[in-house]
């Protein structure tokens, strides 16, 4: 699938029975501001929240609700409308929406046209956070992404059902933004390997950083450091054995590659910054690589020669902050960000800094002074640091931790492993 610009897609909205429903109709607008045009299918439950005739309106079309019409399914029937869109939406998606979509039920218009497409589908939950937070609901967003169902939301704050927490539906503009990251990218998932792919991290895409950069000088020379990729490769093969789709961005270290994942090698941090960007969206971000700080400013074409002139001065400028960069809040944010904090004095301390000034979920804390045989070593001993406090795990091999960390991640998911 090529990119398609929003300006002339073809939406299908297919509007679910929520409080949030009166957003969707902003939705209408934004996206018809844009050009694209949108046809609308409402539940039974959403017209209780919405008037059919504000849809139509604002769509410029009638509006489908009925699987069992003579006149409509003569003009365009259910699997018409799947055809004659690009994307579809489904705004808001309520939890029993969801579960009807992961169990493939087709028992109105809406589910059978979801049912009955082959086109990417968005969905934008919305519902009380218990509901979301459910095993149940959980589960069906695992299978749904697994089928390469993309999300957007569902937000944080305050509900109208007076509860505080994940729940609320994305605001109009950002299910636009996701609207037009959905239409540029392949589906997310391949669905054979997805349908082939079991474990507790099934249908998450985990998107990871390992090994150092080299940061150039000349032809010849560089700016690295000692990071040996091992944890990082380790915990990549860990997320594939778990059953996520894993992409590596790999640095320059001579470790082979982790079987079933996709693998990007990058030289410069510059460039593992643009890879990550790339393959997002993700589920879960890892920064387990040892980034240099700073990079030459001007790389010279030609090796630098000893000389009368003396010591070249190397001018360097700051790399950006990769972590810092993915973990920005907004619509592209990985739901779970996990960063790394390799110290060699007043561990705690700087790594509790770090998940602030960075904005991730958590800190691997280690310390890595000399002696303590991290560097290259097969063992680690880590301090895992979140905003809630810190839990020290015994020293184990790399592998092992890597296991562990995963089992974290999937409970941040539902998943219990
Ligand atoms: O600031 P420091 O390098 O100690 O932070 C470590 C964490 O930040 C690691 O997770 C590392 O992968 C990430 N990082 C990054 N880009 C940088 C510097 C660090 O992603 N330029």
């Amino acid at each position: 699938m090529t990119a398609l610009p929003l300006s002339t897609a073809r939406i299908l909205l297919i509007i679910g029975g929520g409080v949030s429903a009166y957003k969707s109709l902003e939705l209408i607008r934004r996206l018809r501001e844009r050009g694209a045009s949108v046809r609308v299918v409402m539940t039974a439950a959403a017209k209780q929240f919405v008037s059919p005739l504000s849809a139509a309106a604002l769509s410029g079309a009638p509006v489908r609700d009925d699987l069992f019409s003579l006149v409509d399914e003569a003009e365009m029937g259910h699997i018409e409308l799947s055809r004659a869109a690009d994307l579809i939406v489904v705004a808001p998606a309520t939890a029993d929406l969801l579960a009807r979509m992961a169990h493939g039920l087709a028992n109105d218009l809406a589910s059978t046209t979801l049912l009955a497409t082959d086109k990417r589908v968005l969905v934008a939950a919305a519902m009380n956070v218990r509901m979301w937070l459910h095993p149940a609901t959980q589960r069906n967003v695992a299978t749904l992404a697994a089928d390469g169902v993309a999300f957007v939301g569902p937000d944080e704050g305050e509900m109208a059902c007076g509860e505080f927490g994940p729940g609320r539906m994305a605001e109009p503009l950002a299910i636009v933004e996701a609207v037009e990251h959905a239409l540029a990218r392949p589906t997310l998932i391949p669905l054979p390997a997805a349908a082939a792919s079991k474990g507790p991290l099934a249908g998450r895409h985990v998107v990871l950083t390992a090994g150092p950069t080299f940061e150039p000088i000349d032809p010849v020379r560089f700016i690295g450091n000692r990071s040996s990729g091992l944890q990082g490769f380790a915990i990549a093969q860990a997320a594939v054995d778990a059953g996520a789709r894993v992409t590596l961005i790999r640095g320059p270290v001579s470790l082979p590659d982790p079987k079933g994942a996709e693998v990007v090698r990058v030289q410069t941090a510059l460039q593992m910054l643009e890879a990550a960007r790339a393959a997002l969206p993700a589920d879960v971000f890892v920064a387990a690589a040892a980034v240099a700080d700073w990079r030459v400013e001007k790389a010279r074409d030609q090796k630098l020669k000893k000389g009368p002139q003396g010591a070249p001065t190397l001018s360097l400028v700051e790399n950006p902050d990769i972590l810092a960069e993915i973990a920005k809040p907004g619509t592209a944010r990985p739901a779970f960000v996990i960063g790394f904090a390799a110290e060699t004095e007043n561990v705690l301390e700087n790594a509790r800094g770090k998940l602030t000034r960075k904005g991730c979920d958590i800190i691997v804390a280690n310390c890595v002074a000399e002696g303590t045989g991290v560097f290259g070593g097969a063992d680690n001993e880590v301090q895992i640091v979140s905003p809630s406090g810190t839990e020290a795990w015994r020293r184990m091999t790399k592998a092992e931790i890597a296991k562990k960390l995963i089992g974290l991640i999937a409970l941040r998911f539902g998943v219990r492993t």
